[in-house]
């Protein structure tokens, strides 16, 4: 544990494991306090696409507290057994746009989703833009494990315009497309009105969500020439 993580309830849950299995890169505990602290000890839904042996989902339900609703998504059937109270499993695979326009109504409030599935293009892609929309207002969402997009065993490589990463840089634009001169080929977006920010860290994405309006410039004070 580094100074940083000196404070970071996570990665103490992580390091003395009472529950199942969890595996994250080390990194992400400091991310995941940075960006996920605030919603602690609210009423809280939380979706964790990549359920595995369960560890993660129960370490986010002590984490947020006994409001928190924690959802597990996966593709293999023999995750549904690890069901608990507040934790629902789900089965499915992420890349099928059928079943994550489902997932809408089966998570009718997600205020986080952290996408920690099969890690492959058209899955984080899929996920993506079906489900970032219906995340709450101020709301979070968080795709992990981006290095592969830089691997081709997984539909990625260097620059390929395919990649996930190389995907997720035209959101950079449309962030500030409010700044667009333009407005044919470059225009705001639900995008550009609902996202506040975008933090890139070493394999992983987060966007934080918020109702955007039209920035505004203003100049205060006295000229001295
Ligand atoms: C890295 S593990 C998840 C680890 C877990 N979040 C943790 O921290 O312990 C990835 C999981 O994603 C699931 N998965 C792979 N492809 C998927 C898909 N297309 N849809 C949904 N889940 C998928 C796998 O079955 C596996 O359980």
């Amino acid at each position: 544990m580094n100074e940083r993580n000196n404070d970071n309830d996570l990665l103490k849950y992580f390091e003395n494991n009472p529950g199942r299995l969890i595996h994250k890169w080390m990194h992400y505990f400091e991310i995941y306090e940075r960006h996920l602290s605030r919603f602690r000890n609210q009423e809280i839904h939380v979706v964790e696409i990549g359920v595995n042996y369960g560890g993660s989902l129960q370490m986010w339900k002590k984490y947020f507290g006994d409001n928190a609703y924690i959802y597990g998504v996966d593709i293999k059937k023999q995750c549904k057994q690890l069901e608990e109270e507040r934790i629902k499993i789900i089965i499915g695979n992420q890349e099928n746009r059928n079943f994550l326009k489902q997932m809408k109504n089966l998570c009718p409030r997600i205020d986080i989703l952290i996408d920690d599935g099969g890690h492959r293009m058209l899955q984080q892609i899929n996920t993506f833009e079906e489900l970032f929309p219906h995340i709450s207002e101020n709301g979070v969402y968080i795709c992990e494990d981006l290095h592969t997009s830089y691997w081709a065993n997984f539909g990625g490589g260097y620059r390929n315009p395919n990649s996930f990463i190389e995907y997720s840089k035209t959101l950079i634009d449309k962030l500030n497309a409010w700044h667009s001169k333009d407005t044919e080929s470059f225009q705001v977006t639900d995008f550009t009105r609902s996202a506040y920010s975008m933090h890139y860290y070493d394999s992983v994405l987060v966007i934080e969500k918020r109702k955007m309006e039209n920035p505004v410039v203003r100049k205060t004070g006295n000229k001295l020439f």
